[in-house]
């Protein structure tokens, strides 16, 4: 029986190796991680991530060929193949502070790798790591060897939160990065054997190492860029009177483009995008690239334009001041399907509105009151970001409440912000949110989920990324 071991049991490596052990019964597959509380969720009923169809993958093979654990050294003593999904943050202190990514966690796995290791060992890069970590690694391993032989493959996951399972039982493809060696080439085979069991050959790809590292970067500088394209476009389209939602069908159109992506939103979250694409400026810059540097870094700059410039619209449509108004915030996820808050647009729009003294009722139905509470209060290490180097005053915390449903975050509030694109915004009874608000009563959507013709009839101001303004918001000082 092969033997799989993933270091690492977060939003890609849980759900990655149920999928595994679900399609391949003839291989035990042990998720281990640092975290007891992690572990010990997997191992309830309550799983520690929220995601769609998770549950019931998870329950068909756990205690069958999935298990969740905390001792790591006996598990990856055992494996024939060891993924590894620990987690590669941006760097906040130090060389390449801002942009290069922290493989603090990654180093400290390798080398456990390397000290309990007792048999030869296939080592997959799972999380996504900058070009030539996987050299880097094979060096630790390596210089640690005991005589046991490694191969190191790249084997990038690329799976979206809130789609994870479906994207996992049929993805785009799967690639495999690996040493074209004789040996190389066996490992890679290796791990093709193992997805095999359900997706078809002609979506596993195989390339050399660091086409595989880099590529993944890539895709997602390629999906940002697509979004920062449309979101710069919504700007114009509010300046001229177009629709953003007409444009990017028109252009979606086009098979050269495609129409998937392309929705103009308060900006894009998550915690792979902006930390991809500072990896991607810092690998440039340090080939001395600063032209491409400079290229990508654009596209987290219309980003946090994007935000800023959502909560500058929302200020100055409420007579330049939001001070001591209730604001009703709805969604705080980064999108919709999953309660993962990392990098969420939300965090940094509802941080520009207590700059401002709003005071915030903020609904999720995923996001729990203590992540939200931790997220607006931890001082997040900005890269060149405005709005982060603000410290949440002493002050700005009282000025946030949670609110158990839509109803409850909007009552007697003078706006609403809808911030992630939760199905359920899409059928609230406008009318009785309308009929709880102070007037003139606002919402500002910035995922463009409301009809806003029909909120307009109900009496509402309304301001809708990237639509025609309201005559209301067109009168009001122009927003940069
Ligand atoms: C373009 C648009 O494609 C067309 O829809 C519009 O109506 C007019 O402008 P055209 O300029 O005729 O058409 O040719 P196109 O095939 O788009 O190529 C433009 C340039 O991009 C060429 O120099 C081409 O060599 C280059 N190109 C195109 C690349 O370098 N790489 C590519 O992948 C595609
Ligand atoms: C992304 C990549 O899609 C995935 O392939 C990679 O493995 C990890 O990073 P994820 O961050 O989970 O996945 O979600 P994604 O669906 O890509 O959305 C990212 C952000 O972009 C979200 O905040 C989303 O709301 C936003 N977005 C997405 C838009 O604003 N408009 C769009 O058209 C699409
Ligand atoms: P991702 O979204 O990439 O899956 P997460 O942060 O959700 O990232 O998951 C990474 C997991 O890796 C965390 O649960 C963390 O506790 C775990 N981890 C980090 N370093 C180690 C390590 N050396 N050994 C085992 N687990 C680790």
């Amino acid at each position: 029986m092969v033997k799989i071991c993933c270091i690492g049991a977060g939003y890609v490596g849980g759900p990655t190796m149920a999928v595994i052990a679900l399609n391949c019964p003839s291989i035990e597959v042990v998720v281990v991680d640092i975290s007891v509380t992690r572990i010990s969720a997997w191992n309830s009923d309550q799983l520690p991530i929220y995601e769609p169809g998770l549950n019931e993958v998870v329950k068909q093979c756990k205690g069958r060929n999935l298990f969740f654990s905390t001792d790591i050294e006996k598990h990856v003593s055992e494996a024939d193949i060891i993924f590894v999904s620990v987690n590669t943050p941006t760097k906040t202190r130090g060389l390449g502070a801002g942009k290069a990514a922290d493989l603090t966690y990654w180093e400290s796995a390798a080398r456990m790798i390397a000290d309990v290791s007792k048999s030869n060992k296939i080592v997959v890069e799972k999380s996504t790591v900058p070009v030539k970590t996987a050299e880097a690694i094979e060096r630790i391993l390596t210089h640690n060897s005991k005589g046991i032989k490694y191969q190191i493959l790249s084997n990038p996951e690329f799976l979206a939160e809130g789609t994870a399972i479906q994207d996992l039982f049929k993805p785009d493809r799967v690639l495999i990065g690996g040493r074209e060696t004789p040996d190389g080439l066996k490992a890679i085979q290796a791990l093709k054997d193992v997805y095999a069991h359900w997706v078809p050959e002609d979506r596993i790809i195989t390339t050399n190492l660091w086409s595989a590292e880099l590529s993944k970067l890539a895709a997602n500088a390629f999906l940002a860029q697509r979004i920062s394209s449309v979101n710069a476009m919504s700007a114009l389209c509010e300046a001229t009177g177009a629709d953003v939602l007409q444009v990017s069908h028109a252009v979606g159109k086009d098979s050269r483009i495609g129409p998937k992506f392309l929705n103009a939103s308060v900006g894009f979250g998550g915690s792979c995008f902006q930390k991809d694409i500072l990896n991607l400026v810092y690998i440039c810059e340090c080939n001395g690239l600063a032209e491409v540097a400079n290229y990508w870094k654009q596209v987290i700059k219309v980003n946090d334009y994007q935000k800023n410039r959502f909560v500058n619209r929302v200020v100055s449509s409420m007579f330049n001041t939001v001070a001591g108004k209730k604001i009703g915030i709805m969604g705080f996820a980064f999108k919709k399907d999953t309660g993962d808050t990392r990098e969420t647009p939300a965090i940094d729009v509802c941080k520009g509105l207590l700059g401002d003294k709003a005071r915030l009722s903020i609904y999720d139905p995923q996001v729990t009151a203590d992540q939200i509470q931790r997220d607006l209060t931890m001082n997040k290490f900005g890269w060149d970001h405005p709005i982060h180097r603000q410290p949440m005053s002493p002050t700005g915390v009282k000025q946030v409440s949670i609110a158990w449903d839509a109803y409850e975050a909007s009552k007697d509030a003078h706006a609403l912000c809808i911030l992630t694109e939760w199905d359920e915004f899409k059928t609230l009874d406008y009318r009785r949110i309308f009929d709880n608000m102070q007037k003139p009563a606002f919402v500002f959507d910035g995922r463009n989920v409301v009809n806003v013709e029909m909120l307009r009839d109900i009496g509402f101001i309304v301001y809708s990324i990237g639509k025609p303004l309201d005559p209301w918001l067109k009168n009001m000082p122009a927003v940069a």
